[in-house]
C-alpha cells in the first residue's frame, strides 16, 4: 500500500552537508519526498517531538541535539514507505546498522545517527501533523 512517513536529517548530518546523499539514498529505494524543509528547532519543541522519549536518561541530550543545528524535516511516499524507510536507515545504533545503510554510512553515534524515521502509522500521521500543514504535501 502507498503510504507517507515522517523522516528527519539530524544536525549532524546538516553540518557535514549530507543532505543530498541521504536524499539519494531514499529516492534510489523507491521513496519520493513530497514535502522537504530546513528549520532550526527551539530546545522546547524538540522536547514536545520527542515526548514519548520524557523518562528516557539519553531526553535531555536528545533534545539539546536536535535543537543544536538545522534539520531537513521531510515527508517521504512509498510503497510501504514507514519499513522502506526504516530499511534505508538501518539500525540506531550505526555499531548494528547494515553495510550502505544511512546510519552505517553516515551515523557518528546512538545518539547522532544522521536521521529519524517514523515506527508506525499512527506515528507517521501524528508527526507529519506535527511540522506540516496538509497543503504543503505535493504527492
Ligand atoms: P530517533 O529515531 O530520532 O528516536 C529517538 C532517538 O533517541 C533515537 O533516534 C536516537 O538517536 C536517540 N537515542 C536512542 N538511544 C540513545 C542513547 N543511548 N543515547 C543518546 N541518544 C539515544
Amino acid at each position: 500500500t502507498l503510504e507517507r512517513t515522517f523522516s528527519i536529517i539530524k544536525p549532524d548530518a546538516t553540518r557535514r552537508n549530507l543532505t543530498g546523499k541521504i536524499n539519494a539514498k531514499f529516492e534510489d529505494a523507491g521513496l519520493r519526498i513530497v514535502a522537504q524543509k530546513r528549520i532550526l528547532m527551539t530546545k522546547a519543541q524538540a522536547g514536545e517531538f520527542y515526548g514519548v522519549h520524557k523518562d528516557r536518561p539519553f531526553y535531555d541530550e536528545l533534545c539539546e541535539f536536535m535543537s543544536s543545528g538545522p534539520v531537513v524535516v521531510q515527508v517521504l511516499e512509498g510503497e510501504n514507505a514507514i519499513a522502506k524507510n526504516r530499511e534505508v536507515m538501518g539500525a540506531t545504533n550505526p555499531a548494528d546498522a547494515a553495510a550502505g545503510t544511512v546510519r552505517a554510512d553516515f551515523a557518528e553515534s546512538v545518539g547522532e545517527n544522521s536521521v529519524h524515521g517514523s515506527d508506525a502509522p499512527e506515528t507517521a500521521a501524528v508527526e507529519i501533523a506535527y511540522f506540516f500543514a496538509g497543503t504543503e504535501l505535493v504527492g
